[in-house]
C-alpha cells in the first residue's frame, strides 16, 4: 500500500471491534445503554469513507511530508474529527464511554500487523518526529496519565483543513503573523533580487534584510507569502509547532521577525537558539541597528532603504487611481506598507463622501494615519489651523520658513532622484533652530508649516526630556525618536536650551556629560528623516559649534509697532463684538507686547467684556495690557498709558459702576 484512505482505517476499526465484540464476555450485561453496545458498535463501524476526505488527507500528509506510517497515524487521530462515529468506536475499543480521543496504544493496535508491531507505531510518537514538531499531534493529559494512554488531539488548524476549511481562512494566531505577497509592487529591486539570489545559495548562515518594510520584500524575494514568529518566542515549543504547521500546510516559510524588541541580556539566548535551528534562520529587520542584537555572529546582512520618491509616487497612484500624487508622495516617507494602508484610508474616506477618486486632502488625511506613530505618550501633538497668512514676521523670516517648507517638499525629488544624496552625501533630514523670545511665534510658525504640507507635529519638552542622571537623557531621546521612527511628524523640540544651558553652570559636575547629551541630540536629529525645530528662549546659550550643524536658525524678532498692529487685527475676530473707541494704533504703539501677550490680552480683554455684557472696548483691552504687564513684573506707566491711565487703577472698575463686582 503506498496511500492511507479513511477506508483502511475503517478496515482496521472494524476488524478490531469484531475481535472485541466476539470475544465479550457477557453479551446479556444489564448495565448496556451505559455504554457503546457491541452491536451498535458493529453497525457504526460499518460507515463509509469519503473521498473529499481521502482527498484532503492526501493533500496534507503530502504538505507535511509524512511517511507511510506517520500518514497512518494521522488518519487515526484525525478521524474522530471527520465523524463522531470514530469517537464512539474508540470509546467502545477502549472500554471507556468518555475515551473518544484516541491513545498511543489504541493507535498501536489498530496499525499493528503486516509485519509492524505496536512499538514500531509508538515512535511516531516521538517528541521529535515529525508529527510532533510540527504540531500535528499533541498529547494531551497530565503527567498521572500513562504516556501510552494519553488522548491524543490533533491540531484544530489540520482539523480544519481535513473538514475541508479553506486554508487561507484558518483563524489567525495571536503570536504569529501571516504575511502575504504584497498587493503593490515593493519597490527596491535591488535588495530584493540581492535576498532571492542569496536564499537560493544553501548556507546555514542566518540571513537577514534590514529596512522598513522588511518582511513583505523577502516574501517578494521568495515568492511566496510567509509566516513570521517573535524571535522572543524561538524557544516556544508551542508557537514554533504551530509555526512549522502553518508553514507546512500554507507553503509559508518562516520568517523571524522583533530583532528590536531584544534586550543586551536576551542576547546571547536568542543566539543560541537560532543556532540550534537545523535549518537556516531568514530574519526580517526594521532597520540595521536592529540587526545589531546578532552581535558578534556572523551573518548574511541585505539592506533596503525605504521606497523611493518615484515608487512611492507610482504605488499612491497605482492604488488611488489619483494622477499626481506628486505632493503626498513627497511629504510623507512612507513604507510600502504604510502607503497600502493610507491608500485604503484615502480611498474609503473619499467613497464615504460620495467621490470616485480621492481628493488631495484624502490622501494627506490617509497618509497621517498611516503613519501616525506612538508618539502620542510622550509628545503632545499641537494642532493644525494656523495659516501663513495668520503669522505676522517680518518678510525676511517668512522667506525663511517657507524654505523650510519647500525643502521638506522637494528633498525627495532632489535628493534621491536628481541623485544629490550621492553627490553631497546629504541625509534626508531637517535641522532648524527658532531663536526668539517667549510669544514671538515660534511655536505657531511651526504650526503654520505642519498645516501646509498636512503634517503632525508633536511638541516634546526638552525641559522634562533632560534628566539629571547619567545616560537617562539619552534613554529618553532614544524613546521619543524611537516613538517617532516614520512617523513623518515634525519633531516641535521645545525648551531646546535646558540641554544647552546646563554648560554655563561650570560648579555641576554632571556638566561634562551634557557634552554628550548634546552630540547623543545632534546624532539622534541627523538619524531622522523627518524635520526636527528646536525652540529656545536664549540663542546664545546655545553653542556656536552646534548652530553651525544646522540647516536653518531663525531669529523671530520681538514685533515692530507695524507688526503689533497687525497682530491686533488677527487676534481680535471679525465675528467679535467690537466697540468704536477701539484704536489699534495706540495699542500698537504705546504697549510693546509679544504677539503671545497681545493674544493673551485680546483674549483676556473679551472676556471682561462679555461679563459686562457689551462690545469690547478699549478700556478692557487696555485693563488687559495691564494686567499682562503686572503678570511681567514691569511698571504700567502714565507716559503708556495716556488717557486710559485711570482705567487701569485698582479699583476704577467699581467706580465706573459698570457692574463689575
Ligand atoms: N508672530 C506672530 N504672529 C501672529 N500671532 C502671533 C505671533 N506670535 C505669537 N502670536 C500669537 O501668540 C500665540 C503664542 O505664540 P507662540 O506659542 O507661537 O509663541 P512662542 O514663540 O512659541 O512662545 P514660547 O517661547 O513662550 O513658547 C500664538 O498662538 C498666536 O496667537
Ligand atoms: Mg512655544
Amino acid at each position: 500500500m503506498t496511500e492511507i484512505s479513511f477506508g483502511f482505517i475503517d478496515r482496521r476499526v472494524m476488524a478490531a471491534v469484531e475481535r472485541v465484540a466476539a470475544s465479550d464476555p457477557d453479551p446479556g450485561d444489564p448495565f448496556r445503554g451505559l455504554y457503546i453496545s457491541d452491536e451498535v458498535a458493529l453497525r457504526l463501524s460499518h460507515g463509509e469513507g469519503s473521498a473529499d476526505s481521502d482527498g484532503r488527507l492526501q493533500e496534507v500528509v503530502r504538505a507535511l511530508g509524512l511517511d507511510l506510517l506517520e500518514a497512518a497515524v494521522l488518519a487515526v487521530c484525525s478521524a474522530t474529527e471527520l465523524n463522531p462515529r470514530y469517537g464512539r468506536l474508540y470509546a467502545y475499543l477502549q472500554d471507556d464511554v468518555t475515551r473518544k480521543l484516541p491513545s498511543p496504544r489504541l493507535v498501536g493496535q489498530l496499525l499493528e500487523g503486516e509485519g509492524l508491531t505496536p512499538a514500531d507505531v509508538m515512535v511516531a510518537f516521538d517528541a521529535g518526529g515529525r508529527l510532533r514538531s510540527l504540531g500535528a499531534l499533541k498529547l494531551l493529559g497530565d503527567a498521572q496519565t500513562p504516556l501510552a494512554e494519553r488522548p491524543i488531539k490533533i491540531a484544530d488548524r489540520l482539523a480544519a483543513v481535513l473538514l475541508g476549511g479553506r486554508m487561507d481562512e484558518s483563524p489567525q494566531p495571536t503570536r504569529l503573523r501571516l504575511i502575504d505577497l504584497p498587493a503593490h509592487d515593493p519597490g527596491r529591486a535591488e535588495a530584493v533580487e540581492m535576498m532571492a539570489a542569496l536564499l537560493a545559495r544553501p548556507s546555514h548562515l542566518p540571513i537577514v534584510l534590514a529596512g522598513p518594510d522588511a518582511d513583505t520584500l523577502i516574501a517578494t524575494a521568495l515568492g511566496r507569502p510567509l509566516v513570521a514568529v517573535h524571535v522572543r518566542d524561538l524557544g516556544d515549543k508551542d508557537v514554533m509547532a504551530e509555526a512549522a504547521l502553518i508553514s507546512a500546510l500554507e507553503d509559508r516559510p518562516i520568517v523571524f521577525e522583533g530583532l528590536e524588541d531584544v534586550e543586551p541580556a536576551d542576547r546571547a539566548r536568542t543566539l543560541r537558539a537560532i543556532e540550534a535551528r537545523p535549518e537556516r534562520t531568514v530574519l526580517a529587520a526594521p532597520t540595521r541597528t536592529a540587526a545589531l542584537a546578532l552581535g558578534e555572529r556572523t551573518v548574511l546582512l541585505v539592506e533596503a532603504g525605504p521606497p523611493s520618491f518615484a515608487e512611492r509616487r507610482q504605488a499612491w497612484a497605482d492604488l488611488t487611481g489619483v494622477a499626481d500624487t506628486d505632493d503626498v508622495a513627497a511629504k510623507f516617507r512612507l513604507s510600502m506598507t504604510q502607503i497600502i494602508e493610507a491608500a485604503e484610508v484615502a480611498r474609503l474616506s473619499a467613497v464615504a463622501r460620495g467621490l470616485e477618486t480621492p481628493e488631495r486632502s484624502d490622501l494627506d488625511a490617509g497618509a497621517r494615519q498611516a503613519s501616525s506613530s506612538k508618539l502620542g505618550e510622550l509628545a503632545a501633538r499641537l494642532p493644525p489651523g494656523y495659516k501663513w497668512e495668520d503669522l505676522v514676521v517680518p518678510p525676511k523670516q517668512t522667506e525663511q520658513l517657507q524654505s523650510i517648507s519647500a525643502y521638506l517638499r522637494h528633498r525627495d525629488r532632489v535628493l534621491s532622484d536628481w541623485g544629490y544624496e550621492r553627490t553631497v552625501s546629504r541625509t534626508q533630514g531637517l535641522k532648524v533652530l527658532f531663536a526668539g523670545e517667549s510669544g514671538t511665534g515660534k511655536t505657531m510658525g511651526s504650526q503654520v508649516i505642519a498645516a501646509e504640507l498636512g503634517l503632525e507635529i508633536f511638541r516634546v519638552d526638552l525641559a522634562t526630556t533632560v534628566s539629571k542622571y547619567i545616560g537617562e537623557t539619552e534613554k529618553n531621546l532614544d524613546r521619543i525618536f524611537g516613538a517617532a521612527e516614520g512617523s513623518n511628524a515634525i519633531l516641535f523640540f521645545d525648551e531646546a536650551d535646558a540641554l544647552f544651558g546646563k554648560r554655563s553652570e561650570t560648579s555641576d559636575s554632571h556638566d561634562r556629560y551634557a557634552n554628550i547629551e548634546v552630540a547623543y541630540l545632534l546624532q539622534k536629529m541627523e538619524g531622522y528623516p523627518g524635520a526636527v525645530i528646536l525652540a529656545t528662549n536664549f540663542r546664545r546659550n546655545i553653542d556656536d559649534a552646534f548652530i553651525r550643524r544646522l540647516d536653518f536658525v531663525i531669529d523671530f524678532p520681538f514685533p515692530e509697532k507695524e507688526d503689533r498692529k497687525r497682530i491686533w487685527q488677527k487676534v481680535l475676530p471679525p465675528e467679535a463684538p467690537l466697540a468704536d473707541d477701539i484704536d489699534l494704533d495706540f495699542l500698537a504703539e504705546k504697549f510693546k507686547l509679544s504677539g503671545g501677550a497681545i493674544r493673551n490680552c485680546s483674549l483676556a480683554g473679551a472676556f471682561e467684556a462679555a461679563d459686562d455684557d457689551s462690545p469690547i472696548g478699549m478700556r478692557h483691552l487696555v485693563r488687559a495690557v495691564a494686567n499682562e504687564y503686572g503678570k511681567q513684573g514691569r511698571l504700567t506707566l502714565e507716559a503708556d498709558f495716556g488717557s486710559f491711565h485711570e482705567v487701569i487703577k485698582v479699583g476704577a472698575k467699581a467706580a465706573a459702576g459698570n457692574g463689575f463686582r
